[in-house]
């Protein structure tokens, strides 16, 4: 089967990341998160994942890809909620790489937009195949015209993994502000670090990049005091790593759950829920 290239050191390339962490996951800690798709999809690539491979027993690695795994659990804790009360509701993946959590939550009823830069959009649409009630937009998030072809009358819920670290804060404020005015009723969940986590960042993910400043990027300290940006959005935050789940499944250790404290309390990585009425 044709292998897809994934380029190195572009946006792109950052899909790989929390992708490798799942598969990794997967299969240290199935009892915790398995992702049925990103082995296969990891297979799939024309990508060297030697420099990943080499590090898969690194207390670090497993501790990140457990990062990969809590945050698509958390996200799917939310969708599943929303589809509860809105079963038939649109569930928007923005900036969803080669992530299926929107075919995880599918209820049989909803519908699954995907949305990511054309060439992202190009690699997935190669991969995985389209579903009926599913779309793909190949489109900057920073450009709106996508919100044209979501349709948000049966309700819908967005939410963006790992992706708002690559924003402005004034970026994310404005895409807020623009869905909170689109879609009432709608809700929009994402994560989000601190300071010292953008930092942290900054030596590693971003700086492949070719991001070296992290000034103006997005981050936040404090969810409930920061993004409270208008009065029609309700803002609740839970931490990323701990918030919605203990933690306490087979393979894992103490000191994975005492770096997962840390993350939440100290580099203040969190889920933030935005309603929108
Ligand atoms: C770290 S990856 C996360 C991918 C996916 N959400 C996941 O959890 O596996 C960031 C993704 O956001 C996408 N992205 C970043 N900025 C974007 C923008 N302005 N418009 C559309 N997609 C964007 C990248 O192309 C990439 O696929």
């Amino acid at each position: 089967m044709k292998k897809i290239k994934i380029e190195k050191n572009t946006v792109q390339e950052t899909l790989i990341i929390p992708l490798y962490g799942r598969k990794m996951c997967s299969e240290k800690f199935p009892k915790l998160y398995t992702d049925i798709f990103a082995k296969e999809l990891c297979d799939r690539l024309d990508y060297d994942f030697s420099e990943l491979e080499k590090k898969n027993n690194s207390f670090l690695y497993e501790f990140g890809s457990l990062e990969a795994a809590m945050r698509q659990l958390d996200m799917i804790w939310e969708i599943k909620a929303y589809l509860k009360k809105r079963p038939k509701a649109t569930i928007v993946n923005l900036g969803c790489g080669l992530d299926e959590t929107g075919k995880a939550c599918d209820n049989g009823l909803c519908r699954i937009v995907n949305v990511d830069f054309p060439d992202v959009i190009s690699a997935r649409k190669q991969l995985i195949t389209e579903q009926e009630r599913e779309k793909n937009i190949a489109c900057d998030l920073k450009d709106y015209s996508w919100m044209d072809e979501v349709d948000g009358s049966n309700g819908v819920i967005f939410f963006a993994a790992g992706v708002f670290h690559y924003f402005k804060m004034d970026e994310v404020k404005s895409l807020a502000l623009e869905l909170s005015k689109r879609y009432s009723g709608g809700r929009l969940v994402f994560d989000s670090v601190g300071k010292l986590g953008l930092k942290l960042m900054m030596a590693t993910a971003l700086k492949n990049m070719g991001i070296n400043n992290v000034d103006g990027l997005f981050y936040v300290n404090n969810p409930k005091k920061e993004l409270n940006w208008s009065e029609r959005i309700k803002v609740t935050s839970k931490g990323y790593m701990l918030g919605y789940y203990d933690m306490k499944s087979p393979g894992i250790r103490f000191s994975h759950r005492l770096l997962a404290k840390m993350a939440d309390k100290i580099i203040k990585m969190a889920i933030n829920k935005m309603e929108f009425e």
